[in-house]
């Protein structure tokens, strides 16, 4: 059967934002973000457009790795509101049209959780096995800790007992074992648990982590992710796993299910992501268009989840040594903006110095490169970061509502501090941006919007196209006859390229974004002006075709 709806499918082209329900919007006055603030904003979301709301934990926990370390998977950590709260943010965002997914943290859970403490009081207890235990610390590779500024090691020795555990995070975070069958089960009972409150599926931390290193080893770590999978799609159709699996491409297809497609739903395009950064500092798209060249082709119904930033640092880790210092010499010079010797503790406008129209190129490529589009609360409206927050924490700073902040009402301290200076909320925040044709918020409006009106951009065949000038990156999806061509020009030159389109000779090409109309040659070439850090979406059809008739149709 070759029927599939873009609405089955529906993650292939969904909107994906992210957000901390911590630090959206505070309902209650005590300086926390909170569900009942955030209910209150669904019209906000809905209005801007995004299709899907990624929510990071918002579980029971002592907040030592800002949530991802949990203490009770069933309930709701009782500073952002109720189980009742919830359910009545959930009701709202589907009354909007929009779907929820939640972060699923199983590979560790916090060493506070009921189930460590139990494991950790004897060899004998009967949890003892959730866990990850050994008599010698195994050896391990310092330079391959994830956290380097605070541990040297996976394994942590626990007094009581007199064995070690397994962290593949903070010692804090014991690794659960998944290798246990009554662990297995237990994931699945969250998931269920969830799923039955209406969420489409789950943002899976650390997937590479979660099914290794497990006690006995499992005869196929991949059938574990099948199993969940399967799970889901059995209790709700259509749900999801959106994947963190930051793996080199080759050892990450296997995630997918090689061929198969039946384990994790999309997986994050690290690789794509790290090299956009690369091409966009050295304004010269070769290598983003030489990772897209190399990227498999997700199994059918997989797909790419697409990114520039998110929550954590930008990690250029899978670039090499000399790379990561040009992308650092460009966009974090300074020490206190880096990490992990691998990262950037910033957000994306202020890596481009607040350069409007720059901002607004890297965005349109994002919303057009193949793949489904991730956003970070806050980009849509270019919130800055506060290096004077802790760590990571300082890209997660509490959204920017009006031009006093916004984000509470009340007399308490915020969870954290928006910065100072050019990016504080009296120059960017949501209220003055709405009112503003020409702001970012707007040009998010409008990108999302196109990308929605454009399956082709998520679902078609896509190919780079040669343009002859390396700041320029083009590339074309097809799907169904139907084609859309894209344009982005990195650096801060205006140039004209010339690409060849072939099949679409003597075509008209639409500009989706500004009022503006090219012609394709009977070569089949086209010339493409484009402004400095100038982008284009441009829909083909034929000379007696309206533009809008040439397009796939949703259904
Ligand atoms: C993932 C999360 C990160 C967290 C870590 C441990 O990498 O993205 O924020 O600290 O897992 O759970």
């Amino acid at each position: 059967m070759r029927l599939t709806y873009t609405s089955d499918v529906w993650y292939k082209n969904a909107v994906v934002y992210c957000l901390d329900v911590e630090t959206f919007k505070d309902g209650n006055g005590d300086g926390v973000g909170d569900f009942h603030g955030l209910t209150q904003q669904i019209d906000y979301l809905a209005g801007l457009g995004v299709t899907c709301l990624w929510l990071m934990p918002f579980f029971p926990t002592p907040n030592r790795d800002d949530g991802y370390d949990i203490t009770d998977f069933y309930s709701i950590d009782p500073r952002l509101g109720t189980l009742g709260d919830f359910v009545e943010f959930m009701r709202t965002a589907h009354d909007r049209g929009l779907r929820v997914i939640a972060d699923l943290v199983v590979n560790h859970t916090s060493d506070q959780h009921p189930w460590f403490k139990e494991a950790r009081k004897s060899k004998d207890s009967p949890m003892r096995d959730w866990y990850v235990w050994s008599d010698t610390p195994e050896p391990d590779d310092p330079s391959q800790v994830v956290f380097p500024d605070k541990e040297s090691s996976f394994w942590e020795y626990d007094e009581g007992s007199g064995q070690y555990y397994l962290h593949s995070f903070y010692r804090h975070q014991p690794d659960l074992n998944v290798g246990n069958p009554e662990v297995r089960d237990e994931i699945a009972r969250i998931l269920g648990f969830w799923m039955e409150l209406g969420l489409s599926g789950f943002r899976v931390d650390a997937v590479p982590f979660l099914i290794e290193n497990v006690n006995p080893k499992l005869a196929d770590p991949h059938e574990f992710l099948q199993d969940l999978r399967a799970f889901m799609t059995r209790r709700k159709g259509g749900s999801i796993l959106l994947g963190e699996v930051n793996l080199p491409y080759k050892d990450l297809t296997g995630y997918f299910g090689d061929g198969l497609g039946d384990q994790i739903t999309m997986c994050f395009d690290f690789v794509g992501m790290q090299k956009a950064w690369l091409a966009m500092a050295r304004q010269d798209a070769r290598p983003l268009a030489a990772a897209l060249r190399e990227r498999p082709k997700p199994p059918k119904d997989c797909q790419w989840a697409m990114f520039l930033r998110n929550h954590d640092e930008l990690t250029l880790d899978k670039l090499s040594e000399e790379e990561r210092q040009e992308v650092f010499q460009a966009f974090g010079p300074h020490e206190s903006m880096q990490i992990f010797g691998r990262g950037l503790r910033r957000r994306l406008p202020t890596m481009l110095g607040g350069d409007l129209r720059r901002i607004k190129m890297a965005y349109s490529l994002l919303f057009s490169l193949p793949g489904t589009p991730v956003i970070f609360y806050g980009e849509e409206i270019g919130l800055g970061e506060n290096l004077d927050e802790e760590g990571r924490m300082a890209v997660r700073i509490p959204m920017q509502w009006s031009g006093d902040g916004g984000f509470t009402q009340g007399e308490a301290a915020p969870v954290r501090e928006v910065p100072e200076g050019a990016f504080a909320p009296d120059r960017v925040n949501v209220a003055d941006q709405k009112r503003d044709t020409n702001s970012l918020l707007r040009w998010f409006q409008l990108l999302i919007e196109r990308y929605r009106e454009c399956p082709e951009l998520a679902w078609g065949d896509s190919t780079v196209l040669d343009t002859g000038h390396h700041a320029v990156l083009a590339h074309r999806c097809d799907v169904d006859r139907a084609t859309v061509v894209v344009a982005h020009n990195l650096c801060d030159t205006a140039l004209d390229v010339e690409v060849t389109l072939a099949g679409l000779e003597r075509c008209q090409l639409t500009d989706l974004l500004v009022d503006d109309t090219l012609e394709v040659a009977d070569d089949g070439t086209a010339r493409l002006p484009l402004g400095p850090h100038g982008c284009r979406w441009l829909r083909a059809s034929p000379p007696e075709v309206p533009p809008e008739d040439a397009s796939v149709k949703a259904q």
